[in-house]
């Protein structure tokens, strides 16, 4: 019976120890949210990555949003890549940046009706952005992804919204979009260059609707969103250039075209209160002008259930 107590002794040294080298890890933790200076506060950068195991994870997460299709072809299955709307390697303020989401989550989301973790939240992108299917939560590239949203969020303290990186910056909602005079500007603002005349993308480039583009139930799809987008970011020649009016048209002009359903999106909202241009139908809400819709391949794996509640009796 001698080797149980000389466990017990161990671990009771153990939690002493802990206990006086916790205290000042602590305070030091809680000074420094304290002191959490938002104005001076800048995100690590690629080059900021450790050369270390975390440092591989955090790479790893960082090339999987370069390049999604890439290296997920089973998952994401247009042409678009995290970073195709998260540019800057989701650190761009103007393009609903990733800094700080990691501090920001698990949050309430109106459009679930449920608390969603980080996990959750990629997965939408990858299903409703990405047009794609869920990653499997689990799974080593979920946690590449989460481990470099960590690092982009650092010293971030949990719980702060920090100005200009909570979605797309708002625009006016007195704008209405004209889908003719979108058109016209389609070509006069250079957009055909790069994602071509029928919006299908080129190379790189990105599609703007059709097959390969975002579903309905991306956030892309709602006409203010897109406007946002499009006003703070294209053309990628020459950003800024554009009235609000303007992207309104241009938003209204490439969501007018066909693209992915979103297999499961009349469950959105469901204690109702949809923003009023959301193009499909929820509860108390008719659909905004919606588009031509494109059957879904895999109509599952688009589906991200909202966190299922576990019995509390016994395994
Ligand atoms: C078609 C554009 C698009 C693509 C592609 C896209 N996203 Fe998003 N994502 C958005 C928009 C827009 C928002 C913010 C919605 C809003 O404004 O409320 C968002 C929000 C998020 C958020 C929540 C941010 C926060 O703090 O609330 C995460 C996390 C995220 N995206 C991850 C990803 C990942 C990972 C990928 C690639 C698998 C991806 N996104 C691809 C458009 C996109
Ligand atoms: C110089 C090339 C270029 C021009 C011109 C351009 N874009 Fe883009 N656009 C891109 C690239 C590249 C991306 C992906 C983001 C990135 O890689 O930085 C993108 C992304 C987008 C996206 C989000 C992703 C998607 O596919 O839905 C929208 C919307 C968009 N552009 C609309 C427009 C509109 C509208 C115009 C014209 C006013 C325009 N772009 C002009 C290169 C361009």
């Amino acid at each position: 019976m001698r080797s149980p107590r000389i466990i017990v002794a161990a671990a009771f040294v153990a939690t002493a120890a802990c206990a006086t080298e916790k205290a000042p890890a602590v305070a030091a933790a809680d000074a420094k949210a304290v002191s959490f200076n938002e104005a001076a506060w800048k995100p690590h950068r690629e080059a900021d990555i450790p050369n270390d195991s975390m440092g591989a994870s955090i790479r790893r997460g960082l090339y999987l949003l370069r390049f999604t299709p890439e290296s997920l072809p089973a998952y994401a299955t247009g042409n678009l890549r995290c970073t195709s709307c998260h540019q800057d390697d989701g650190l761009k303020p103007t393009a609903a940046p990733l800094t700080g989401s990691h501090a920001r989550f698990p949050k309430y989301m109106p459009r679930s009706g449920a608390v969603i973790a980080l996990a959750d939240r990629v997965n939408y992108c990858f299903t409703r952005s990405l047009a794609g299917n869920a990653i499997p939560v689990g799974s080593r590239e979920m946690t590449d992804l989460l481990a470099y949203m960590a690092f982009i969020s650092k010293d971030i303290p949990v719980g702060t919204k920090i100005a200009g990186a909570d979605g797309l910056i708002s625009m006016p909602d007195t704008l209405e979009g004209d889908v003719a005079r979108g058109e016209a500007l389609f070509t006069a603002k250079t957009c055909t260059t790069c994602h071509g005349a029928t919006g299908e993308g080129v190379g790189p480039v990105p599609a703007l609707w059709g097959p390969k583009s975002y579903s309905v139930g991306a956030s892309m799809t709602r006409l203010e969103r897109a406007a946002s987008f499009i006003k703070h970011n294209m053309p990628q020649s020459a950003p800024g250039t554009l009235t609000a009016q303007e992207a309104f048209d241009l938003s209204a002009f490439i969501n007018s075209h066909p693209r992915p359903d979103s297999p499961g999106k009349e469950n959105d909202w469901p204690m109702g209160g949809a923003p009023k241009d959301v193009p499909y139908d929820t509860k108390g809400h008719p659909a905004f002008h919606a588009p031509p819709l494109i059957k879904r391949a895999n109509p599952r794996g688009s589906l991200v259930p909202n966190p299922p509640v576990i019995s509390r009796g016994t395994r």
